[in-house]
């Protein structure tokens, strides 16, 4: 069997490219002889590999050099703890609660300190990002956080909350590399790399200096400092060595390929063909508000829980994988990640229409 077109949320599609290349280089890594997974991370090649993987990364955000880059472990959720611990300095902070993944950040934080819910659009299932230009942010506040693309409910922030001069933490897992970001208007971005980026198992971290300090809360575990991972250069202990070597074979990827404008455009081009479609079907219809819609996470239904299991089911007959919405919302999702390719995009709807014409 080949490759089918893989809409899952993540773990997700990487480019073939990538998989090829890293495939030819298993057995003998530039003739090293070995596998980057056999290799110590303290190897030249090693360091070469993530001394590249972070340069090509600061070039493709343009990453301003008072920002540093870590290479984490833990998955996004384990930054749901980390966060609290190394920037509750007055163990205030203010979270604007967009989805589960935001919620579940927010419910960490608590146990930390005094996390406040400054905004929530959970009164309409998370179907829309709520206004945020003029919230009552506290001003004991040492961040305001947001999950700037939720993954589950397809939503995106397209402007960035008025954080009135408090630090910006934004979950950037499900957007990450997927359009150009001003990376000066945050304190904190990471993302897990699972979905858009490389094999889950590496978190990113871009964090502005200033907040990388020895003054985490009291009984911070060593391994969740970001300051002792920022002092060993993401080598404290040992990395996820070979994630990361996929990470950077992706970033090499993308500035072959344009950078971040050239996949802003094609991810814009790839969503309006799916986002055309269900608005003039009388079938499916997406469940966002227009102006909030995910250009990576697109969920729709037809409104008849059978009629859903019947398109998974008929479209996964078809090749296209992994269409099924998430278990709390139920209906179908399609991931269309940077490394989807147009013609995925384009087969998939083709096939909705001939399903739809198909059931009327
Ligand atoms: C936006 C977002 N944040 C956090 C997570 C949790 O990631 P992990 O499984 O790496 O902890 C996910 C996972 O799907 C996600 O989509």
């Amino acid at each position: 069997m080949g490759r089918i077109y893989n809409f899952s949320a993540g773990p997700a599609v990487l480019p073939e490219e990538v998989l090829k290349e890293a495939a030819d280089e298993m057995l003998d890594y530039k003739g090293t002889g070995m596998s980057v997974m056999e290799m110590s991370h303290r190897s030249k090649a090693f360091e070469s590999i993530i001394g590249e993987a972070e340069q090509d990364l600061r070039d493709l955000m343009n990453i301003p050099d008072n920002y540093k880059v870590l290479f984490l472990q833990g998955g996004a959720s384990q930054q749901f703890a980390m966060i609290p611990m190394n920037l509750m300095k007055n163990k205030v902070a203010d979270y604007i609660i967009t989805g589960q993944w935001a919620k579940k950040a927010f419910q960490e934080a608590k146990i930390y300190g005094t996390a406040k819910a400054i905004a929530s659009s959970e009164d309409k299932t998370f179907s829309y990002i709520p206004d945020c230009s003029d919230l009552d942010i506290d001003e004991d506040a040492d961040y305001v956080y947001i999950c700037e693309n939720n993954t589950i409910y397809g939503t995106k922030f397209k402007t960035l909350p008025n954080t009135k001069g408090k630090p910006l933490v934004a979950d950037v897992s499900s957007c990450f590399l997927s359009e150009p970001v001003d990376v000066t208007k945050y304190g904190l971005i990471y993302g897990g790399v699972q979905k858009n980026v490389g094999p889950a198992g590496v978190v990113i971290a871009i964090i502005r200096e200033d907040l990388i300090t020895e003054d985490t809360l009291p009984g911070t575990p060593t391994m969740l400092k970001y300051k002792i991972h920022d002092d060993n250069k993401s080598l404290y202990n040992t990395p996820p060595a070979y994630g990361i070597y996929i990470c950077g074979k992706v970033f090499k990827w993308l500035k072959k390929n344009g950078g971040l404008e050239a996949m802003k455009e094609l991810n814009e081009k790839k969503a309006k063909i799916l986002y055309d479609y269900l608005d003039q079907s009388s079938m499916f219809k997406g469940t966002v508000r227009k102006e909030d819609r995910s250009l990576m996470n697109v969920p729709f239904v037809t409104g008849n829980d059978e009629l859903d299991a019947k398109f998974v089911k008929e479209a996964k007959a078809a090749g296209f994988e992994n269409l099924k919405g998430h278990r709390s919302v139920g209906g179908m999702r399609a991931s269309i990640y940077n490394a989807m390719p147009i013609e995925g995009v384009e087969k998939l709807v083709e096939f909705m229409k001939k399903f739809e014409a198909d059931n009327k």
